[in-house]
């Protein structure tokens, strides 16, 4: 059962199909530190545009096991990094009828793409549209390399997005939300709390309303992407946000809205907003 009063009225027909129950045992004062060297914001005040929703913003790796919040404590431990040097190599390989690699560009990623992540997804002025970091990869294969673009939830693009991420470690996720980013983002807060499915929730029904309590074996978390791409021991390879937003919208036995649809953009611009302030940290780990 739902345990908070304000549970914006779930309906009879999603209380009868999904049981709510109590928080498991979490330790909430552990630190995130990678390394022993990255600190990481895993809890700080919600900005401001979540005023009534949410008061305080939780990375999910806060809800997450001791077992599996470790893995993600040592780059040696994480399973995601082997993803990240794949993608290293992918760096600097030639590829495409202009004969270039990322690095004849943008040299070396550590500097080159520090920061990156962390404002993404972005407005980009020339192509006037609000693009996430694998829009704009994929731009510079197509039309910066003359490649192939690549599946947008493949494991090499979800790779390149992982080893970019990388680079912004420990940053603050700091998206805008205002300017021509606007539309976009008020879009994604639309799809956000639009009810999906026979079950008939919204993703603030589970991540704002439930947060904390426990939906069948899962603990659940707010739906934070600060963690993007994540290594999940379930599927045991890097998933980005779009792959975890479908499996979401699934579960509530709705058809979903594509990868990379304008639908997923836009919620991806939104739910990142809602995580300004925490930490990046991919690749992370959770269940
Ligand atoms: C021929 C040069 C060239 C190559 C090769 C190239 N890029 Fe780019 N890249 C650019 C330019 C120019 C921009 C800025 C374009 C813009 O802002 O629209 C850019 C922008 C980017 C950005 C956004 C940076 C930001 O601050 O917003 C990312 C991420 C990126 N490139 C990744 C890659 C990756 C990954 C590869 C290899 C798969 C690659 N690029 C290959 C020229 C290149
Ligand atoms: C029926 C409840 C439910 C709904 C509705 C739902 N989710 Fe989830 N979601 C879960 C569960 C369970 C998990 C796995 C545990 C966790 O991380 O919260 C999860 C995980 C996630 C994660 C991974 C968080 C992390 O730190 O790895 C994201 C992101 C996410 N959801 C976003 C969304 C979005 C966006 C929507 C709406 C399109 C949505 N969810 C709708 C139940 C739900």
């Amino acid at each position: 059962m739902t345990k908070r009063s304000g549970s914006k009225a779930l309906t009879w027909m999603a209380l009868s199909s999904v049981v709510f129950a109590a928080p498991a045992l979490a330790d909430e004062s552990a630190k995130l530190v990678v390394n022993d060297e990255i600190e990481m914001i895993t809890e700080t005040d919600a900005p401001a545009h979540l005023d009534g929703a949410l008061g305080t913003i939780r990375s999910g790796w806060t809800f997450r096991t001791s077992e599996t919040q470790v893995l993600q404590m040592d780059d040696f431990d994480n399973p995601g990094m082997i993803f990240v040097d794949q993608a290293l190599d992918q760096w600097n390989t030639v590829e495409g009828s202009a004969g270039k690699s990322c690095a004849s560009c943008h040299d070396d990623v550590e500097s080159s793409m520090a920061g990156v992540r962390a404002v993404y997804p972005k407005w980009n002025e020339e192509a006037e549209e609000v693009r996430t970091l694998v829009m704009q990869i994929n731009d510079c294969r197509e039309n910066q390399m003359g490649a192939e673009p690549l599946k947008y939830t493949s494991g090499k693009m979800t790779a390149m997005e992982a080893l970019i991420s990388v680079q912004s470690r420990g940053m603050p996720v700091d998206v805008a939300i205002d300017g021509p980013a606007q539309s976009t983002w008020e879009r994604g807060k639309d799809i956000y709390y639009t009810r999906f499915g026979q079950l008939d929730l919204s993703c603030a029904n589970c991540h704002e309303d439930n947060y904390d309590n426990m939906i069948r074996a899962d603990h659940l978390s707010q739906g934070q992407i600060n963690g993007f791409p994540v290594y999940r021991l379930k599927n045991t390879k890097l998933n980005n946000a779009h792959a975890r937003f479908k499996g979401c919208i699934r579960d509530t036995r709705a058809e979903t809205f594509k990868p990379g649809s304008d639908e997923f953009v836009a919620l991806e611009l939104y739910v990142a907003s809602r995580g300004n302030g925490l930490s990046v940290e991919a690749p992370s780990v959770r269940n």
